[in-house]
């Protein structure tokens, strides 16, 4: 079953327009990561499926339920949920803070704390940091908390935006991890990614989107292996 169906989704900012037509699903199961240049439309991809950027035209279909026209806090309390491109966690909140935060949604105390348990079981450095306060946390250290906070709203579909972004290899492989983890719990992740080889890498399928359009869509062991993709996004 597909969890996230787009379909000829157009989305813009005044003028321009940044998305044109673009079509992607996301089955149950399943890490599906786009990967693009830099301004091809990824995060804006992202900010229409949580309901943040409206969408000018197409749908956007989440386990059934058309939602292009729900406002962002409705769409998290069907259970997407974003970690967004630079993490924005809240600097001056402790880590613990934070995580409650990622849990407004989440009507029930118990559920929050346990969310909580959960993220510190994922990433122990949060657990040893609960009490410091976001804004001086270590690049990495953010990252799995952007991550966590995301994970605190109960998410069907987990939307992360370069997860990898300016963090050394090991901590890269480390947050990868714990996505591979999420998922296997069942959480569906649509996953966008500058670090094309790892994402493919890590995703079941893939798509590549070249200014607002999806040019290709494969399984990602195709994708890492097409020449075109290989001279364009995978370097040497
Ligand atoms: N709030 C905004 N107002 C106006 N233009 C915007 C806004 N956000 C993004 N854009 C423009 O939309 C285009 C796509 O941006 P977007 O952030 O979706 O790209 P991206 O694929 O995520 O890029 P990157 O890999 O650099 O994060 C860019 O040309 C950008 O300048
Ligand atoms: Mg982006």
């Amino acid at each position: 079953m597909d969890v996230l169906c787009v379909e000829n989704l157009h989305a813009g900012y005044g003028p321009i327009e940044v998305l044109k037509g673009i079509s992607l699903v996301v089955r149950q199961g399943e890490i599906v990561t786009i990967i693009g240049a830099n301004g091809a439309g990824k995060t804006t991809t992202l900010m229409c499926i949580s309901g943040i950027v409206r969408a000018r035209e197409g749908s956007i279909v989440f386990q059934g339920r058309q939602i292009e026209n729900l406002p962002a806090h409705q769409v998290v309390r069907l259970g997407i949920c974003q970690s967004p491109e630079g993490r924005k966690i809240f600097p001056r909140l402790t880590v613990q803070e934070n995580l409650e935060m990622g849990g407004y949604a989440v009507a029930s105390p118990a559920a929050v704390k346990s969310g909580i348990e959960r993220a510190f079981e994922l990433f122990p450095i949060l657990k040893d940091r609960r009490n410091q306060a976001g804004g001086t946390l270590s690049g990495g250290e953010q990252q799995m908390l952007a991550v966590a906070r995301a994970m605190m709203g109960q998410p069907k579909l987990l939307l992360l935006d370069e997860p990898s972004l300016g963090l050394a290899p090991l901590i890269v492989v480390k947050i990868f991890e714990a996505i591979r983890k999420l998922n296997a719990e069942g959480i569906a992740v649509l996953l966008v990614e500058q670090n094309a080889r790892m994402a493919l890498k890590l995703a079941h399928r893939g798509y590549v989107m070249e200014t607002g359009s999806i040019v290709m869509s494969d399984k990602a062991e195709v994708l890492l292996n097409d020449q075109r993709v290989k001279d364009a996004y995978l370097g040497k």
